[in-house]
């Protein structure tokens, strides 16, 4: 049996995103079956449009998701049908060298289904980060199912699956802040207003919010931010040194993923500080940096995959965070929209008008 169901597909290289008919295969061994109930509009899912991740066209887009388990096939014993769950695209192979130094957030093999989604004349569809759920109906690993409680609003704890998961995830997993360190953050959109929120959770006393958008900035500080730059009039390395005693924050994170936002990142964090790269540069970006400040201003570079989670560990955590109210994951809903919305939802992601828009099924 397969299942003929109305996803979100780019065909080509910055084509329009359309609603096409796909078609779903009975999930096989290891793979299940999701009614969409909620995706997210990421900045990934313009990148993939853009051409900026793979040229494999046609994708199917979409991948911050809460669903409901349809179907499971043989072996299945993660998940059962009928429960409600958030995807993700870190499902760990258990056995890589990365698991099995017990650094599975590392994990190099992760899984996603083996079947391929397709369009009806048989072309294959490469899912958005091996998800795709801008769709009724979508097949992935049963290991990218992570079990969530059946009361907490899907548009909300749906944004774990990718963006609001990789900025708090930064901040907390990958940038390790500390009670009373001073972080900045560049870009506010999803990702870096979550790295924000991330930042009041880890207990951060300074936290600038850095973005060349009046709006952001003002958004952000309802998410924990105590001072803002907006860094198209103000050179935002000398704004955070003035805002962190003249030194530097102690943790910089970059969530636009630009060689010029590095490099501010680069020179705006303190002596022996990290700077953490969430943003995801496109493929003919390249950075160049005196080897000798690298190397004399100390410290970590370091990126951050997927805010270096585990999906198994991290969301039911923070999903509590926000039921006692101190993670406001309502905040990141601009608004609910539906399949046929989502190239106008890029259009209002460019122009700065929503932190997230969520596709509604
Ligand atoms: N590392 C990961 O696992 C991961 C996961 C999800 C998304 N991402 C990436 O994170 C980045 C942000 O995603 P998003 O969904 O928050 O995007 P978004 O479009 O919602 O937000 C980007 C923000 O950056 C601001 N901005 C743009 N140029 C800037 C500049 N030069 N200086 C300061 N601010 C600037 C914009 O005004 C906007 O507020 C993207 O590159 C996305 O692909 C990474
Ligand atoms: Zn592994
Ligand atoms: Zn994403």
């Amino acid at each position: 049996m397969v299942y003929r169901v109305q996803g979100v597909v780019v065909r080509e290289k910055n084509a329009p995103a359309t609603i096409e008919t796909v078609i779903v295969p009975d999930p096989g061994p290891g793979e299940a079956v999701v009614d969409i109930i909620t995706s997210g509009v990421c900045h990934t899912d313009l990148h993939y449009k853009q051409g900026g991740i793979s040229d494999e066209f046609p994708f199917l887009l979409g991948h911050e998701a809460t669903g409901r388990v349809a179907a499971v096939g043989e072996g299945v014993t993660e998940v059962a049908v009928g429960d409600r769950v958030i995807l993700n695209w870190r499902a760990v192979c258990g056995q890589c060298r990365a698991c099995a130094k017990g650094q599975a957030q590392y994990c190099f093999n992760t899984h996603n289904a083996t079947q391929k989604m397709t369009l009806e004349d048989g072309t294959e569809l490469s899912a958005a980060l091996g998800i795709g759920a801008f769709i009724e109906k979508t097949l992935v690993a049963a290991g990218q199912c992570t079990k969530i409680d059946e009361e907490s609003d899907a548009a909300a704890v749906g944004l774990l699956g990718c963006g609001v998961m990789a900025g708090i995830g930064a901040a907390i997993n990958t940038g390790a802040i500390a009670l009373g360190e001073s972080v900045a953050v560049i870009g506010c959109g999803g990702v870096g207003t979550a790295a924000i929120a991330g930042a009041q959770l880890a207990g951060a006393t300074t936290i600038i919010a850095v973005d060349i958008d009046d709006a952001k900035l003002e958004q952000a500080r309802s998410f924990g931010a105590t001072h803002t730059v907006n860094s198209r009039g103000t050179d935002p390395v000398a704004a955070i040194q003035e805002l962190t005693g003249g030194f530097g924050a102690d943790v910089v994170i970059d969530a636009v993923g630009r060689p010029e936002t590095y490099r501010q990142a680069f020179y705006a964090r303190d002596l022996a500080g990290r700077v953490v790269l969430v943003g995801v540069p496109t493929p003919e970006m390249t950075l160049e940096l005196p080897l000798l400040d690298v190397f004399g201003r100390g410290g970590t570079l370091k990126s951050s995959w997927y805010g270096d989670c585990l999906p198994s560990r991290d969301f039911a955590m923070l999903i509590d965070q926000y039921k006692l109210g101190r993670l406001d994951l309502d905040g990141f809903v601009t608004e609910r929209i539906g399949l046929g919305d989502v190239e106008a939802a890029f259009a209002k992601m460019a122009d700065g008008t929503v932190l997230r828009s969520v596709v509604e099924l």
